[in-house]
């Protein structure tokens, strides 16, 4: 018999070809193409097929043959009819694993640990589904058809510019649109500035916190960057220590992960020694919203503009998952970052420019950062209290601000205590895994606890594991 085939993709939503070969008549050929089809998985478990006289239509068989079909199908189990609803690939069709069209074997998926309260994330339960829509919505509706032909390596404009209003408003930046440059998160600008995308704007070797996270030293020591300790206290980096590098990189709102503010005499020095010495200052203002007690700190970058690079990103303060950031850039870097990223955007998607654009503008932005924050001071009240009352003997640092805390160990406690955690199920870091391995400096032990990372109803029982899990006094 002939071949034929046909692409289901508009009615079907997949992209389905069927292909009627092989002996037995065009019943048989349809019957084995839509078993094959279920069976590999190109027809996921609820997807409805097209009534009996468009697909007869379309293949150039008779309407009965598919009827004839379908029915052999559903008698087998592969498909379900309902009255109203057509005919359906039936829910308990597994695909067979490793067919085409399907992953290959997955190895099991380890399970994550009961209680989670590494740094860094933020409770994923309360992302602004509904708000988050409706900007993206509005945005779309609005959006003129260049939107989806290639983006401006720059970002969106309407970006820019609620990112420069909103940046002066809350974090005290002094910019203009024209010195944003969008990009995918903190990390991504690191590589646009170091060479690990495009040519280097920026040569090492760069200063960094004597602690700090391990996956920005790693990322930039991929990019033949080498970066140098700077020692830290309790008023934040040393920068009068700061060498001969003519860069340096740090966390002024909020030192990671020890989490004290820049002292404010620092904040002056290291702008001086950034004029002094034709240098700059990468900001990564990671949390900077997040300030519980007082008013945010607002950022270096309004010291100089014109020596400080402030990057930041939603991460944080949304989702680590919607990769989207921003760079603030004196002038003489625009060009060259520019040119770094290319001709074309080929990072931040730019319909979720314009739907963050139209979050931040509407204040929908304003809204969910007041709402976490709310949110995570209570939490950080209730870890404090929980402290208190069961583990009185261990000091909690770190707490006025951000998403983490820091809690101190008696000396030598800190590896069997991150063991002992991790035997009960609670995922956290130690402070060593976040010091730079070349720091003469050693801060004490102790535990990152992140306690924005579980969802609210898990969150008493994470914090009542930990307090188990601290070592007697
Ligand atoms: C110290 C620090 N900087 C920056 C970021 C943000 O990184 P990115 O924007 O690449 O997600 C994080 C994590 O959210 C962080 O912990």
């Amino acid at each position: 018999m002939t071949d034929s085939w046909v692409n289901y993709a508009e009615r079907l939503g997949a992209d389905l070809h069927l292909e009627l070969s092989g002996p037995g008549g065009r019943r048989a050929a349809l019957i084995r193409a839509l078993r094959e089809a279920v069976r590999g998985g190109r027809l996921a478990p609820g997807t409805r097929l097209p009534p009996y006289r468009s697909l007869a239509a379309d293949l150039g068989v008779a309407r009965n043959t598919v009827a004839d079909a379908y029915a052999e199908l559903v008698a087998e189990g592969w498909l379900t009819a309902r009255q109203g609803s057509g005919t359906l690939v039936a829910e308990r069709a597994e695909p067979l694993r490793g067919a085409i069209g399907t992953p290959a074997k997955q190895p099991p998926r380890a399970r994550g640990p009961r209680h989670d309260l590494r740094q860094g994330t933020p409770d994923a339960s309360a992302f602004p589904r509904a708000a988050w829509l409706a900007s993206y919505r509005r945005a779309l509706q609005q959006a003129p058809n260049e939107v989806f032909g290639p983006g401006d390596p720059a970002g969106r404009v309407e970006l820019r510019e609620a990112l420069a209003e909103y940046l002066a408003r809350a974090r005290g930046v002094r910019t203009e649109p024209d010195r944003i440059v969008v990009c995918s998160g903190f990390a991504h600008g690191l590589r646009l500035l170091f060479g690990g995308i495009g040519a280097a704007v920026l040569r090492g070797p760069l200063a960094v916190e004597a602690y700090g996270l391990s996956f920005h030293r790693e990322l930039l020591a991929a990019a033949g960057v080498r970066t140098v300790p700077l020692p830290i206290d309790e008023h934040g980096a040393r920068v009068s220590e700061l060498g001969r590098e003519r860069a340096v990189l740090l966390t002024p709102a909020h030192q990671f992960p020890t989490g004290g503010p820049l002292h404010a005499e620092r904040r002056a020095a290291v702008i001086d020694w950034a004029r002094a010495r034709g240098g700059v200052v990468l900001e990564d203002d990671y949390d900077g919203e997040f300030r519980y007690d007082r008013k945010p700190v607002g950022a270096l970058q309004s010291l100089d503009p014109e020596r400080v690079i402030l990057i930041g990103s939603v991460s944080k303060s949304l989702s680590p998952a919607v990769r989207l950031g921003w760079m603030v850039l004196p002038e003489r870097y625009v060009g060259d970052v520019l040119a770094a990223k290319g001709e074309r955007e080929a990072w931040a998607s730019v319909p979720d420019q314009l739907s963050l654009a139209d979050f931040i503008s509407s204040g929908a932005y304003d809204r969910h950062v007041r709402r976490m924050r709310q949110r995570y001071r209570s939490r950080r009240d209730r870890l404090v209290a929980a402290l208190a009352t069961h583990a009185p003997h261990v000091e909690v640092t770190g707490v006025a601000a951000g998403l983490h805390a820091v809690l101190r160990l008696p000396p030598g406690t800190e590896p069997s205590t991150v063991k002992a955690a991790a035997w009960q199920g609670i995922a956290l870091d130690g402070l060593a895994g976040f010091r730079h391995p070349e720091t003469d400096m050693t801060a004490h032990d102790g535990l990152v606890v992140g306690y924005a990372t579980p969802s609210e109803h898990a969150y008493g029982a994470a914090l009542e594991a930990l307090c188990g899990a601290l070592p007697p006094e």
